[in-house]
C-alpha cells in the first residue's frame, strides 16, 4: 500500500514538476543564463525549442506541448493570440509595476522583455533633422527623390502603419503613404542595413530603421556617417515594437513559466538580453547598453502593442492600396 501511494506520489511529481518547455524565435544561448538561474531556484531544468514564428506556430497547431513562446516582434504576438493559443499568466500584476503599460497586454496573456524605437535615420550632411518632427513629414515634397524605405513584407512596417492608423485613422494614413512613395529615391530595400548603407554613400538623405540596426553599425564602425533621431517628441512618441514573453494555452506549467519570466525581468538579465541586441530594457529602470544609452532618452509612443497588433490586415491592405510593396 505504501509502496503503490510512493510510486502515485512519485507520477504526480513528475508530471508537476516537467520541464519547462520555452519556444524562442531568437537563438536561445541568449538565455542560458537565465535558464541557469531558474535552476537554482527551481532544480527545474529549461528546454528550449528554436525556430522562426512560422515553424513554431505549425508544431503547435500539430500539437506540440510547450509553455511559453517569446518572439521577436508585436505582429507575430498579435497573430498568436490571434489564433487563441495563449492563455493569461497566473500572477501578471507584477508585470505592471516593471512594464510601460503599452508593453503589456490588457489580457494579462504577455508582457514585453525589451523594445526598440523605429524612427528617422539621415545623413547629417544632407538633411536636417529639425525639418521632420513626426513621420507624416516625410511625405512632404521636400522629401521627394530622397526618401529611403524598407519593403512592406517586414513585420516591422506593418506595426509602424498600424501605430499611424491607430493615431490618424485610414484616411491620413492613406495619404502619409502616398506621399512617402512618391518621395522614394531608391527601390524599397529588402533589410534596414543595406538601407542604412544607402543613406551612408549617399543614394538617400533619410529614411526609417529600427535603432538597433544603426547601434549595431556603430559598434563596428563608429564614423559611420548616420545618424538617428526619435520622432513624434513633441506629439505623441516614437513608435516602439519589440520582444515579448506570452503564456501559451496548452502549459500545464503555469507558475514555473511565471517565475522564468520573472527572472527574465530581473535587471541583470534584463541588460544581458538588451545588449545583446541592441534593445532597450522593457523594465524601466534597467539601464540599456552604453551605446544607446548616450543617445539620450526620449517619449515613447502610449499605444498598446495589442491594439497596433490588431491593425495588421488594415495596414497590410493600405499599403497595397498605395503601392507600398
Ligand atoms: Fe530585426
Amino acid at each position: 500500500m505504501l509502496k503503490a501511494f510512493t510510486l502515485l506520489l512519485s507520477l504526480i511529481t513528475s508530471v508537476s514538476h516537467a520541464d519547462l518547455v520555452v519556444m524562442t524565435d531568437r537563438p536561445q544561448a541568449r538565455y542560458q543564463n537565465a535558464a541557469q538561474i531558474f535552476l537554482n531556484q527551481t532544480g527545474e531544468k529549461i528546454v528550449f525549442i528554436e525556430a522562426q514564428y512560422p515553424q513554431l506556430l505549425a508544431q503547435l497547431e500539430a500539437g506540440a506541448v510547450a509553455d511559453l513562446i517569446l518572439l521577436k516582434d508585436l505582429v507575430l504576438v498579435a497573430d498568436i493570440q490571434n489564433k487563441n493559443l495563449l492563455k493569461a499568466f497566473p500572477n501578471f500584476t507584477v508585470f505592471n509595476n516593471r512594464i510601460p503599460s503599452s508593453m503589456r497586454d490588457t489580457q494579462n496573456q504577455w508582457a514585453a522583455l525589451t523594445y526598440r524605437a523605429r524612427t528617422l535615420v539621415y545623413n547629417p550632411s544632407t538633411a536636417n533633422p529639425n525639418d521632420i518632427k513626426n513621420y507624416s513629414d516625410l511625405a512632404d515634397s521636400q522629401w521627394t527623390g530622397r526618401l529611403c524605405l524598407r519593403t512592406s513584407k517586414s513585420d516591422y512596417n506593418v506595426a509602424l502603419t498600424g501605430n499611424l492608423l491607430l493615431k490618424y485613422g485610414e484616411n491620413k494614413t492613406t495619404e502619409i503613404l502616398t506621399g512617402w512613395m512618391n518621395n522614394l529615391a531608391m527601390d524599397l530595400f529588402p533589410n534596414d542595413t543595406s538601407l542604412l548603407e544607402n543613406i551612408a554613400n549617399g543614394n538617400c538623405d533619410v529614411g526609417i530603421a529600427n535603432h538597433y540596426y544603426l547601434a549595431q553599425i556603430l559598434a563596428q564602425k563608429p564614423t559611420f556617417p548616420v545618424k538617428i533621431h526619435f520622432l513624434s517628441q513633441a506629439e505623441d512618441g516614437v513608435h516602439t515594437n519589440g520582444s515579448a514573453a506570452a503564456l501559451l494555452k496548452v502549459s500545464t506549467n503555469d507558475q514555473l513559466a511565471q517565475r522564468f519570466v520573472n527572472i527574465l525581468h530581473s535587471p541583470v538579465i534584463q541588460e544581458e538580453i538588451s545588449a545583446a541586441h541592441f534593445e532597450f530594457p522593457a523594465v524601466v529602470d534597467v539601464l540599456p547598453t552604453t551605446l544607446i544609452k548616450n543617445w539620450g532618452s526620449f517619449y515613447l509612443s502610449p499605444l498598446n502593442w495589442s491594439a497596433i497588433g490588431s491593425q495588421a490586415p488594415l495596414a497590410k491592405e493600405v499599403m497595397k492600396e498605395v503601392g507600398y510593396l
